[in-house]
């Protein structure tokens, strides 16, 4: 197994966790935290045995935002010629589904990278935030975009803006995290909801995430005709029969990924 510095990886059956490890910044995100993830990412979308990814961080911090000591000297023409922060976009360009399980900070690029995943667990001690204007630049890794489609233009301008944290119960309000649990809990239950996702077919899956996300990049005409082509193609597959059929028979489906 590949062996990194800045995060821990396991597998828990069908599930791969990934858990940011940089206690003495709060995780802050440099640039190799970023590369491991993405490779440990990677690993997991080759690996045909995984069909779901958890990513999670510490009690208190799941992440507190990009390394601001690796971007304090950085000049424009360095961040422009290095391309800075687009390779964070690889995250969110993953095929399996990715569930944040988020306790503590995620602020600035923490809070980028929770929003990159499919959808957020959070622990009744999240708290979110972009506070970027703070440092005086703002969000740089779509924080100003994702934020603003999560929880709508009133509460992402005030966050922005003043660099304001959100709690759990807010962010649960205003549509930013699917649901929260309690703290000792948190890691167990994403680790149950992944396993759920995982017993699906992974195919299937994988086609439902690409067309939720669809529905960020395109008109709603355009969506519902992505998805019926899509949902079409699923009468394709074996696990289309094998679903159905299960149901019908009254017992559990056994999906085989095709
Ligand atoms: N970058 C680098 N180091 C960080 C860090 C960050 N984003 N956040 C925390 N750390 C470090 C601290 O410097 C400190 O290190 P030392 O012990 O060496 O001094 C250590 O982590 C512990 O942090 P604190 O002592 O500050 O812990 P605290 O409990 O008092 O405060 C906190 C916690 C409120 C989260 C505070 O650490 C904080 O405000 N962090 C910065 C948050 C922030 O501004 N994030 C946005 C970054 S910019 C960005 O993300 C750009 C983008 O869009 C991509």
């Amino acid at each position: 197994a590949k062996t990194y510095e800045t995060i821990l990886v396991e597998t828990h059956g069908r599930v791969g966790l990934v858990r940011l490890n940089r206690p003495q910044a709060l995780n802050a995100l440099n640039a190799q935290i970023i590369a491991e993830l993405d490779a440990a990412l990677d690993g997991f979308e080759r690996h045909p045995a995984i069909g779901c990814v958890v990513i999670t961080g510490s009690e208190k911090a799941f992440a507190a935002g990009a390394d601001i000591k690796e971007m304090q000297s950085k000049t424009y023409p360095g961040t422009y010629l290095d391309d800075f922060i687009t390779a964070w976009d690889r995250i969110s360009q993953k095929r399996k589904p990715i569930i944040a399980a988020v306790a503590g900070f995620a602020l600035g690029g923490g809070c980028e990278l929770a929003m990159m995943c499919d959808f957020i667990l959070a622990a009744d001690t999240a708290k979110f935030g972009q506070p970027e204007i703070k440092l005086g630049v703002m969000p740089g890794a779509g924080g100003t975009q994702r934020l603003t489609r999560f929880v709508g233009k009133a509460k992402a301008m005030e966050m922005c803006l003043t660099g304001r944290m959100m709690d759990a119960a807010e962010a649960e309000r205003a549509g930013l995290v699917s649901r929260v649990v309690p703290a000792a809990e948190l890691v167990d239950e994403a680790l149950k909801v992944a396993a759920q996702i995982a017993g699906m077919s992974l195919p299937i899956a994988m086609m439902t995430k690409e067309s939720v996300n669809r529905s960020y990049e395109t008109t709603l005409a355009e969506g519902i005709r992505f998805e019926r082509r899509v949902f079409h193609a699923m009468f394709a597959t074996q696990d289309q029969k094998e679903g159905m059929s299960a149901f019908v028979d009254k017992r559990k489906p056994g999906f085989t990924n095709s």
